[in-house]
């Protein structure tokens, strides 16, 4: 026979549980599973530690005190991840949408200060109507306390945000500010304000995925890093993605042999550039056939896809990958991609992930929408990113490394610890047309026919690039290491890697200081 206070605790936990099976139904109907379901597919099973199940809202007004629900419309707790443990906050749409209030917001800062003193990953599955109107200030003050937390943790462990179902008014803040955001694709959206407020103040029409689901944050607004079929999906995300990441950075990224042959070369490489210089490639091929095959596991592929982010393993470890991509806008830097390099060299740096850079970009996109735009304070971003960086960094110049953009993409100048070039490689201050047109001006104005101007400019053109655009006077100074054939580059880098990976920051004594103030 069962002890009576046992018997409570039993009902009371099944009571908690069970939920509210109308609400669940609801839920299921639009695709979308419940706290409890999306808890059990990320976790190892029976590793989840659940606390605050018994924590109920203390409102009274407006009726809430007939509307309580154990746990309060938000799972919190522990548990393993592929054998790793993390924290793992899963808010509740069954019960008064997932709204946050009092309560519901002090069990996520209770969640988050456990992961920061046990320095495990946070990882936040948001599904929630916004503040619980209810609850006034009382919500706000938790949003606050979420906010305040979240920039705690930054840079001390990693915080993955999973928006899966509705994300409205200030709850976005709170996956903004942590380190990636995966959208489910039918079901999430996220905005500041919804369609009617826009339609009250702007008068424009819109509907909510329109103004805020997956694709729009993924393509437009750089909001989101992952887009996900459905839930499950964005639990296999988020699970590849802590994969490659260490639980906080103290510690090293993780070690998972791959099996890949360290010496392995690729002849292909050797033909990738192509011979013509105004012709473009896909710089994924070269990411696919330098890494351990099939690890390249990529960030925000549709947004400024003329640069592409992502992890890969290089014999097994762990690291960040940056590259321009010639297939989209020749590879230019713009402000959408410099942004993106920028944010995502300062996550790899404070969690001890080296960085492995590949160039191939004409330079800073010209025009005035991005002058205007604001492209020198954007770019100015990924030269702080990179300068700031004392992971290891290893550079890898494929073809044009022009002006600016050669400084910025992880030259020797900004504290490159290793610059690798490829003989195709071009360095030099600007394009050899766009130098030609300004050394040679008399000269080209004095030709009679657009037709000799423009035979003329391809002489021009040809004598600069024969003199600047190679490798060989970077090498000749020591900005280049190392001038190889493509296809050693894997072995090269491996080797590069290992003897990098020790590495201590020396080159630079750095003044103690609160911290930078980077060109946001
Ligand atoms: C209290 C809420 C709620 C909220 C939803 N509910 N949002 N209760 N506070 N913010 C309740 C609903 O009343 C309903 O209760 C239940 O949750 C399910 O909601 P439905 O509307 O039936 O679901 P659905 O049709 O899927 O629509 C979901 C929704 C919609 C799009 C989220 O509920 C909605 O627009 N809610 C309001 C969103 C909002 O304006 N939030 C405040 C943002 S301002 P019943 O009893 O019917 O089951 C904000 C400021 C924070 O967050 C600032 C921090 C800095």
């Amino acid at each position: 026979m069962v002890r009576k206070e046992i018997e409570i605790l039993r009902k009371l936990r099944e009571q908690a549980i069970r939920g509210d099976p109308a609400a669940i139904e609801k839920q299921h109907a639009k695709g979308k599973l419940t706290a409890r379901e999306r808890i059990e597919l990320l976790v190892d099973p029976g590793t989840f530690v659940e606390f605050d199940m018994f924590v109920k809202h203390r409102a009274t007004e407006f009726g809430m005190d007939k509307r309580v629900a154990l746990g309060d419309g938000v799972v919190t707790g522990w548990g393993k991840i592929n054998g790793r443990p993390a924290v793992v906050i899963a808010q509740d749409f069954t019960f008064m949408g997932g709204s946050l209030g009092e309560m519901h917001a002090a069990k996520i800062v209770k969640a988050m200060q456990y992961a920061l003193e046990a320095g495990v990953p946070i990882v936040f599955l948001n599904d929630s109507g916004g503040a619980r109107i209810q609850e006034g200030v009382d919500a706000l003050k938790g949003y606050g306390e979420i906010f305040y937390m979240n920039v705690m943790a930054s840079g001390v462990v990693p915080q993955i945000a999973a928006i899966m179902g509705p994300c409205a008014g200030g709850a976005v803040y709170s996956p903004a500010l942590m380190d990636f955001v995966i959208m489910t694709k039918r079901t999430s959206f996220a905005f500041i304000t919804g369609p009617r407020v826009v339609k009250a103040v702007t008068g424009e029409d819109v509907d909510e995925f329109s103004l805020g689901g997956a694709e729009v944050h993924a393509t437009r607004s750089g909001v989101a890093h992952l887009v996900a079929e459905d839930d499950k999906h964005a639990i296999e995300l988020i699970k590849t993605l802590l994969s490659y990441l260490p639980l906080n950075n103290a510690e090293d990224p993780p070690y998972i042999p791959t099996g890949d042959d360290p010496e392995r070369r690729d002849p292909e490489l050797d033909n990738v550039v192509p011979e013509d210089p105004a012709k473009v490639y896909d710089v994924h091929e070269v990411i696919e056939r330098v890494f351990d095959t099939g690890t390249f596991f990529e960030i925000m592929p549709h947004f400024a896809p003329n640069a592409v982010i992502g992890f890969a393993r290089l014999n097994g470890r762990s690291v960040c990958v940056v590259a321009n991509n010639p297939a989209h806008l020749g590879g230019v830097l713009d402000i959408d991609s410099s942004d993106k390099i920028a944010r995502f060299v300062m996550f790899c740096d404070s969690f001890n992930l080296p960085i492995i850079t590949f160039v191939d970009t004409p330079g800073y996109l010209p025009g005035v929408a991005q002058e205007h735009g604001g492209i020198i304070r954007h770019g100015a971003k990924v030269l702080y990113a990179y300068s700031e960086a004392t992971v290891p960094k290893l550079t890898v110049i494929m073809r044009k490394a022009y002006g600016g953009a050669y400084i910025a993409m992880g030259s020797k100048h900004l504290g490159a610890d290793f610059v690798i070039a490829w003989p195709t490689a071009e360095i030099a201050v600007m394009g050899p047309e766009g130098a030609a047109e300004i050394i040679w001006r008399k000269e080209l104005a004095q030709a009679k026919t657009p037709e000799e101007r423009a035979e003329l400019l391809k002489k021009f053109a040809s004598e600069y690039r024969e003199k600047f655009a190679n490798p060989y006077v970077a090498a000749s100074r020591g900005y280049v290491d190392v001038v190889i054939e493509p296809s050693e580059t894997r072995p090269l880098l491996i080797k590069a890697l290992e003897f990098f990976y020790t590495k201590r920051e020396v080159r630079n004594i750095r003044i103690p200081k609160k911290h930078g103030i980077p060109p946001v």
